[in-house]
């Protein structure tokens, strides 16, 4: 079974959208084996994002992401990493279809209400910086 990371961001968060995005993820049968509210500082938002140091946006990127509360989860199921990221939607809301999370909840490429690993082996590394290894809890029923 796989797992990835997901994170419901600061835009997201403020606007009391926590239920309804889970709920999402509960119809597409995903299972939350993690979860936790945290509100990034520049240090853990900097490790998370340092794949993106060198792009333009990267400083916008870290005050947003800093600039309230997260929800940070881990999500369970079959092929989970391409599901979660199509529920999701693209990147930029403006071009995500209709029915996803970014279309329906999401403004603008910056405050885009949510992030998912994009890869198997980068949502190890994700699930690892967020939960350790001990933070997840399987569910068998
Ligand atoms: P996320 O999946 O969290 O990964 C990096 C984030 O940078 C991305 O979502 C966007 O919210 C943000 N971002 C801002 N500008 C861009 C851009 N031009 N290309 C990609 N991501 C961007």
């Amino acid at each position: 079974m796989e797992r990835t990371l997901s994170i419901i961001k600061p835009d997201a968060v403020a606007k009391n959208i926590i239920g309804q995005i889970y709920s999402r993820f509960e119809e597409a049968g995903f299972k939350i084996v993690a979860s936790k509210m945290i509100h990034l500082d520049n240090y853990l938002a900097g490790g998370f994002y340092a794949v993106h140091k060198n792009r333009p946006f990267y400083g916008e990127l870290i005050e947003f992401m800093t600039s309230g509360p997260v929800m940070v989860q881990v999500l369970e199921g079959e092929n989970v990493v391409v599901r979660h990221r199509e529920i999701m939607g693209t990147t930029n809301p403006k071009e995500a279809d209709s029915g996803t999370i970014r279309a329906d909840f999401a403004k603008s490429l910056d405050e885009n209400a949510v992030h998912g690993s994009d890869s198997l082996e980068n949502a190890a590394i994700e699930i690892e910086y967020f939960f350790g290894k001990d933070g997840v809890f399987p569910r068998t029923r």
